[in-house]
């Protein structure tokens, strides 16, 4: 297919036009992709917290209208002038983070972060300026710069992952966040060692992939926490020893866990975006040595610790996308699965379609999935 042939498409997509409120399913339009730009259409989508997050907690309420969605797997169906990396036909995974390959992050090895990431494709952490998308008439923002509640979405190729051909796309989607960010908070960033104690808070998709990590990894024991005791069967699933729930016990969780542990965990990874838990975390690590790795995300509160607790030999660090360039990370976590050395089925509670985008939406508020995937467009 030339360029010049390249025409807008109209879809159905998942709008967010104000915060907390339903999405409406729409008819919107697709521009063509421009220079470097690749037009995909989306045939697996995840529901995140971050999405949720987007739609119910972040303050303050920017970002609108939007369609959310960045968790998903899709088909390449046209490219911009200067694209050559991609064909139409590619299997590929969107990414809120880009890897361009040439900046200077990209070109360090001690960050996963991308200098393009900010000036390309999204201007704001949470909504890209540059939209390729309108709904009656109205710019529709593209959130993360990704865009995925939607039949097609067109994303700058540096946050483009192709995947290999044989890759189940209504699988290998939750790569595209949850797993990575998870699974690599535990192997990249805690840098967890074989024989070790570790506790994770949280059992989303996201601690659930860190349980993962840390038993790939070698973990010897691995300590789940979280506050619904429905989680934790799949934790000692995908690997936990033990599992704790803070509302079982009068006494602060950083002691119950120092006392399981002979002075506190070796590593600790936290999977929830809550402040507290997160000084929990640190908390629970041994003083000498510990590390504890932030991974969930909030913009809503300061957090307060005592000096005293990293003084001691404490490490506290934080993690986007599990430490993944995000190119190769995604490219490598769909060979693993292929290669059956990382699970994915078990994270995945439903399966639905775009239009069941608010069931979706109301099972994940209330803790009862872990990750809904639904059908957007048929391969
Ligand atoms: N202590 C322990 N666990 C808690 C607590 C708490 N105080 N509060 C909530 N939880 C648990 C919930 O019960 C739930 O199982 O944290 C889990 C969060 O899971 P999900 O809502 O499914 O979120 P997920 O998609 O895994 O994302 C988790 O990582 O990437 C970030 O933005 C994302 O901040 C979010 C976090
Ligand atoms: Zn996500």
């Amino acid at each position: 297919m030339g360029v010049t042939s390249l025409q807008v498409i109209k879809c159905k997509a998942a709008v967010a036009w104000e915060p907390n409120k339903p999405l409406v399913i729409e008819e919107i339009e697709v521009a063509p992709p421009e220079a470097n730009e690749v037009r995909i259409k989306i045939v697996s989508t995840a529901v995140c917290h971050t999405d949720l997050y987007h739609l119910l907690e972040r303050m303050p309420k920017d970002g609108f209208p939007t369609v959310l969605g960045h968790e998903a797997a899709g088909i390449v169906e046209s490219v911009g002038p200067g694209v050559t990396e991609f064909q139409p036909g590619d299997k590929v995974i969107p990414l809120f983070l880009s890897q361009c390959k040439e900046c200077r992050f990209c070109k360090s090895t001690k960050t996963n972060q991308c200098e393009l990431a900010w000036k390309r494709t999204r201007q704001d952490v949470m909504a890209g300026v540059e939209t390729r998308f309108t709904c009656k008439g109205k710019k529709i923002l593209q959130f993360t710069g990704t865009s995925t509640f939607s039949e097609y979405t067109v994303i700058d190729q540096i946050a483009v992952a192709k995947i290999d051909p044989d890759a189940p796309l209504d699988k290998v989607c939750l790569i595209g966040c949850g797993i990575c960010t998870g699974y690599g908070a535990a192997v990249n960033t805690a840098k967890v060692e074989p024989g070790s104690t570790c506790a994770v808070f949280g059992l989303g998709a996201v601690g659930l992939a860190a349980v993962m990590g840390c038993k790939a990894a070698g973990a010897k024991r691995i300590i789940a926490v979280d506050v619904n005791p429905e989680k934790a069967e799949k934790a000692k699933a995908l690997g936990a020893t033990d599992f704790v729930n803070p509302k079982d016990h009068n006494k602060p969780i950083h002691e119950v866990l120092a006392e399981m542990t002979n002075g506190g965990v070796d590593f600790s990874v936290e999977c929830v975006g809550k402040v507290e838990v997160m000084r929990s975390a640190l908390e629970s690590c041994v003083p000498a040595w510990g590390v504890s790795v932030i991974v969930g995300w909030t913009e809503l509160s300061d957090i307060v610790i005592q000096p005293v607790h990293l003084i001691a030999g404490r490490t506290w660090k934080g993690s986007l996308f599990g430490g993944f360039k995000s190119k190769d990370g995604v490219t490598g976590m769909v060979k693993a699965y292929l290669d059956k050395k990382i699970q994915l089925d078990e994270f995945i509670t439903h399966n639905m379609t775009l239009d069941q985008v608010n069931d979706a939406i109301e099972l994940m508020k209330h803790g009862k999935c872990v990750r809904v995937v639904m059908s957007v467009s048929p391969q």
